[in-house]
C-alpha cells in the first residue's frame, strides 16, 4: 500500500512543472508584438497592425519584409510553414514549402557510379525547388487578410527601395561570402560588390519585382513576367523548373500536429516537416521525469533530453517525407505505449551508442540561415512562421534582374540512402527525391497553450538544431522558471542521432558538465557550431502582457505596442 502512495507522489511531482512567476526581461508591451531576425521587418510587421492589420496581414508584411532585409534567409525564392492559433481557439497551418520540379529525379545528384556529386544539390540551378512563398502568402491572405495587400505591400516595397542598413553581423557575413557570390553571378551582381557596416543597400530590382506582385498578385511569380524571367534565368544556368512546374505550385493548409506535455498544449508543423512529429516524440520521452528538480542544463537532464532526441531523431530519418507522396505512421510514432517502450534502455549510467538504437519498430552541419518570426495581434491572434532559402543565401545564385536568391532546398532531400546531407541528416527511401515532392524539413514554427490560453510562440533557423532549440526553449521556460528572454538567449546543446554526439555551444558549458559526459560515454563536439539557432519568441505573461524573447545571436529584434 505505501508503495502505491509513494509511486503515486512521485508520478504527481515529476508530472509538475516549475511554475513560480517570473519577472519579463526582454521588451514587455501591452498589446501587439513581432519578433524577427530584424528590427526593420519587425517594424513593418508592427506598422501593419497599427493601421489595422491582424496577426495575418503582419505575417505578410514581415515575411516579405524580411526577404528586404535579411536576404540570408528573408525570401521570395524559398518557402516555409506558418502555425496560426487565432483569438477564439481555433488553430492550423499552412505548407509553403518547396517542390522537387516535374524533371527532377531520384539519383539526380549522383555520379555514374552511384555516388553523390559534391554541390550538385547546393550550388548550382538544380538545387532549387519551385519556391512556395508567395503562394504561401497569398492563401494566408484570401483566407485571413484584412488589408488589402497593395496597402500591406507599401511599407515593404518603400523599405526596398530606401534601402537597408548593413549591420556588423551583415557586413561579416557578406564578407564571408563575397568570393562565392563572384563565382556564381558574376563580379557585377549586387552581392558581389563590397559592403561594410552602415552602408545601405538599396533593393532596386526586388522593390519592381513585389511591385508587379502587388498589382497582378499571385500570378505574377508563377505565371507572369516573373516566372517566364525566372524560368528562362534558371534554363540558362542549367536548371530544370519549366513554366509548368511554377504554374502547377500550390500552397497546402494542413493539420497541424497537437500534443499534451504536462499542462501545456503544443501545436506544431506536420509533414512535410519533421517538426511537429518529433517534437512531440521528444517532449512524451522526457515527460515523465522531473527536470525542474534535475536543473536547467544539468548533467542529467542533458542526459534525459539527448537520449529522447536521439531516438526521436532515428524515427524522422527513417520514417519521415513528404505525406503526399508517402504513408507515414504518424499515430504509430507518437503513441505513449510506443514512447515508453523506446526509453526502456535508457540509463543515467552510460550513453545509449546510436548504432544500437535504429529507427523504433512500429507498426551536418550549417552555416546558419533560415528564420523564424512570431506575432501576437491586439486582438489576441497569433502566428508562428519559420521560412528558408535552406543553406545561407541559398544556392547564392542570385537574379539580379528580379532581385532575390534562389533556395537550394533540394538539399533537404536525401539524395541518397545514408549519405549526410549539409546538415548531417541521414535519409532514406521516405524522404527520396520524385517529382513535384516536397522534401522533409526541420522546421518547426510552434505556438503552445497553457490551461487553454495563448502562452508562447517560438521556432527558429538551424537546420537539424531547430526541433531541439524549440524544446529547449519551451522547457526553459516552463520547466527551469525563466523569462523568455532569458530562455532564448541560454546556452543549447543538440543531438540527432547521428553522428553520435552531444553539439553544444562553445564556451557555454562548464569543464566539468563536459568531463560528466565523457564519463558516461558521450562524445561532445564544442568545435562545429558557432551558434545553435536563433530563437524569435513572445511570451504571453500572466497579466496578458507579451515578453518578447528576441535571440542575441544575431540581429533579432521584438518590437511591439
Ligand atoms: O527545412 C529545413 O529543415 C532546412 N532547410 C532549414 C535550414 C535552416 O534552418 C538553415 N538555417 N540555419
Amino acid at each position: 500500500m505505501n508503495k502505491i502512495v509513494l509511486l503515486i507522489a512521485i508520478a504527481f511531482l515529476s508530472c509538475k512543472s516549475n511554475e513560480k512567476l517570473v519577472e519579463p526581461t526582454g521588451l514587455v508591451t501591452t498589446k501587439a508584438m513581432v519578433v524577427s531576425a530584424r528590427e526593420e521587418a519587425s517594424q513593418i510587421g508592427i506598422e501593419i497592425m497599427k493601421q489595422g492589420g491582424n496577426a495575418f496581414d503582419a505575417m505578410i508584411a514581415t515575411e516579405l519584409a524580411l526577404a528586404v532585409a535579411h536576404p540570408q534567409a528573408g525570401n521570395i525564392g524559398g518557402g516555409g510553414f506558418m502555425v496560426y492559433r487565432k483569438a477564439n481557439g481555433e488553430t492550423g497551418s499552412i505548407d509553403y514549402r518547396e517542390k522537387a520540379p516535374m524533371a527532377a529525379t531520384k539519383d539526380m545528384f549522383l555520379d555514374k557510379d552511384g555516388k553523390v556529386i559534391k554541390g550538385k544539390s547546393t550550388e548550382t540551378a538544380l538545387a532549387s525547388g519551385i519556391p512556395g512563398t508567395i503562394a504561401g502568402i497569398f492563401e494566408v491572405h484570401k483566407k485571413f487578410g484584412s488589408l488589402p495587400m497593395a496597402e500591406i505591400l507599401k511599407p515593404v516595397i518603400a523599405l526596398a527601395e530606401r534601402g537597408v542598413i548593413v549591420t556588423k553581423i551583415q557586413a561579416a557575413s557578406l564578407k564571408n561570402n563575397r568570393e562565392t557570390f563572384i563565382k556564381r553571378n558574376g563580379v557585377k551582381s549586387l552581392f558581389s560588390q563590397v559592403y561594410k557596416e552602415n552602408d545601405t543597400i538599396k533593393y532596386t530590382a526586388l522593390a519592381a519585382t513585389l511591385k508587379r506582385i502587388a498589382i497582378n498578385g499571385k500570378q505574377e511569380f508563377y505565371s507572369g513576367e516573373t516566372a517566364q524571367k525566372l524560368v528562362a534565368f534558371l534554363e540558362a544556368k542549367d536548371g530544370n523548373a519549366t513554366i509548368e512546374d511554377f504554374n502547377k505550385y500550390q500552397a497546402k493548409w494542413r493539420t497541424p500536429i497537437t500534443f499534451k506535455y504536462k499542462k501545456l498544449k503544443i501545436t506544431s508543423m506536420a509533414p512535410p516537416s519533421s517538426g511537429g512529429i518529433c517534437l512531440n516524440q521528444i517532449m512524451k520521452m522526457i515527460e515523465p521525469y522531473n527536470l525542474a528538480q534535475m536543473g536547467h542544463n544539468s548533467l542529467k537532464a542533458i542526459q534525459v533530453i539527448t537520449e529522447a532526441e536521439r531516438r526521436a531523431y532515428a524515427d524522422r530519418n527513417y520514417y519521415l517525407g513528404d505525406p503526399d507522396f508517402i504513408k507515414i505512421p504518424v499515430q504509430e510514432l507518437v503513441s505513449p505505449s510506443y514512447l515508453e517502450k523506446r526509453m526502456k534502455d535508457f540509463s543515467f549510467d552510460k550513453a545509449t551508442k546510436s548504432t544500437a538504437i535504429a529507427r523504433g519498430e512500429v507498426k551536418g552541419y550549417e552555416s546558419d540561415q533560415t528564420t523564424h518570426y512570431s506575432i501576437v495581434d491586439a486582438d489576441g491572434n497569433a502566428v508562428s512562421a519559420t521560412t528558408t532559402l535552406n543553406d545561407n543565401y541559398g544556392s547564392k545564385i542570385y537574379c539580379d534582374e528580379l532581385g532575390f536568391f534562389l533556395n537550394n532546398q533540394m538539399d533537404d532531400f536525401s539524395a541518397k540512402a545514408g549519405v549526410p546531407n549539409l546538415y548531417g541528416l541521414t535519409g532514406s527511401e521516405a524522404n527520396s527525391i520524385a517529382p513535384e515532392k516536397r522534401m522533409l524539413s526541420s522546421m518547426t514554427p510552434t505556438i503552445v497553450e497553457k490551461n487553454g490560453k495563448l502562452f508562447m510562440i517560438v521556432g527558429t533557423p538551424g537546420g537539424s538544431t531547430i526541433i531541439t532549440s524549440v524544446l529547449q526553449t519551451i522547457l526553459n521556460v516552463y520547466e527551469f522558471g525563466m523569462s523568455m528572454q532569458q530562455a532564448v538567449d541560454a546556452p543549447r546543446f543538440h543531438h540527432q542521432w547521428l553522428p553520435d554526439e552531444i553539439t553544444v555551444e562553445p564556451k557555454s558549458f562548464s569543464k566539468t558538465l563536459m568531463e560528466d559526459l565523457q564519463n558516461k560515454s558521450y562524445f561532445v563536439n564544442e568545435k562545429d557550431k558557432e551558434i545553435i539557432g536563433q530563437v524569435d519568441a513572445i511570451l504571453v505573461l500572466p497579466n496578458g502582457k507579451l515578453e518578447g524573447g528576441a535571440d542575441r545571436r544575431g540581429d533579432n529584434k521584438a518590437v511591439g505596442f
